[in-house]
């Protein structure tokens, strides 16, 4: 047990068998080690900011009705804050200076049990939070209030790891996932449900969070202002890819969303025949191990729903629940490993060779 001890010591300070470098400690040892990690661990940081495109998750540029209640409010506990802030750090630098020791001081004058003195530090902080309480209460009710009559209903469903929404339209449903398309200036009502485990439905420029539950529908109301593109993703740990839980909530104006819609309720776009490649990626995916959880409307991919439908998938800007630029690169990667991108996805690795992804690619981008 000790000679096993001395081992993996040594392994840590320098080459096996060797004695530890006379004079150095571990933590000398260590620092040495974390200065040489150093560079490599910025890096890795780094590479946070690049990949897919940024958009800021803030709720300090509010883009919709509910999300301008929601930073109004934040504003004034925000001023409110600061003010006690200063005020209490003012008095203590200056009590501090003030009343410090000197030799032969006398005892300063004691105030236990100063009535006028404990009621005043009482009643201010009291005044403080009832004003902070009246606005919270009303935003809180007014966030909370049934939709308008013309309001635009859309179904948000969560899924371990993305996210489906649904637009009736007349007879019709049309199903898309992890992107939400809404007109700005129409209220919109988000149903929202889960299909598995609680998740949480955040665009934070769009208002504040809603609980995604299994068996209850919950329900977000809210005006888009602004036509542009919004970061959204799941904000309650939902399992191992939670942090991969991500969508893009598009906002148009009305002829724009007309014309998405539009799109998105025909079927899929059917291959040329002479385009070779794409007809086999068609055979392989609409008739292969896809079809099983995918569906493409127009197609023999019909009845499998466990994954997203992709009827217009060329049209999203990102994969696999926003985590990757949609493009021939990124989804061939992903076809070959799904779990490699996506720890614990429920799309398996199938085994598919070179060149039967090559052909599934070319047809999955033909998807407008
Ligand atoms: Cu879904 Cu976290």
């Amino acid at each position: 047990m000790k000679s096993r001890v001395k081992t993996s010591w040594r392994h840590r300070t320098g080459a096996p068998g060797a004695p530890p470098a006379p004079g150095r400690t571990i933590t000398e040892a260590l620092r040495s080690r974390s200065t040489r990690l150093l560079p490599g661990l910025t890096a890795l940081f780094l590479t946070g900011c690049g990949g897919v495109e940024r958009f800021p998750a803030t709720w300090s540029e509010p883009r919709s009705d509910f999300a301008r209640e929601l930073w109004d409010l934040q504003q004034l506990t925000n001023v409110l804050g600061f003010a006690v802030g200063a005020i209490v750090f003012a008095a203590l630098a200056y009590i501090l200076v003030r009343f410090r020791y000197r030799p032969g001081m006398p005892e300063p004058k004691q105030v236990h049990g100063n009535t006028r003195l404990e009621l005043t530090w009482t009643l201010i902080p009291a005044i403080i939070i009832a004003v902070i309480a009246v606005p919270t209460v009303r935003v809180i009710f007014e966030t909370q209030q049934d939709p308008p009559e013309d309001a635009l209903p859309i179904e948000v469903i969560g899924y371990q790891w993305w996210w489906e929404f649904r637009y009736p339209v007349g007879e019709d449903t049309v199903v898309t996932a992890n992107e939400i398309h809404v007109p700005v200036g129409q209220t919109v009502d988000l149903r929202i449900t889960s299909a598995d485990v609680i998740h949480s439905f955040w665009v934070p420029q769009m208002g504040g969070k809603r609980d995604v539950i299994p068996n209850r529908w919950n329900r977000i109301v809210f005006t888009p202002e602004e036509p542009g593109v919004y970061y959204g993703f799941c904000a309650e740990f939902c399992g191992e890819s939670h942090a991969l839980m991500r969508m893009r909530l598009i906002a148009h104006t009305p002829e724009g969303f007309d014309a998405w819609l539009r799109n998105e309720a025909a079927p899929a776009v059917e291959p040329l025949p002479e385009d070779e490649a794409v007809l086999l990626g068609q055979q392989l995916v609409t008739q292969g191990a896809c079809a099983g959880c995918h569906v493409i409307e127009g197609t023999s991919a019909n009845f499998g729903r466990a994954g997203p439908d992709l009827t217009h998938f060329a049209r999203r800007r990102t994969l696999a629940a926003g985590i990757l630029p949609n493009n021939a690169e990124n989804l061939a990667a992903w076809l070959r490993d799904p779990p490699a991108m996506k720890p614990g996805s429920r799309m398996p690795n199938l085994g598919l060779s070179d060149d039967e992804v090559r052909y599934m690619v070319a047809y999955l981008q033909t998807l407008y």
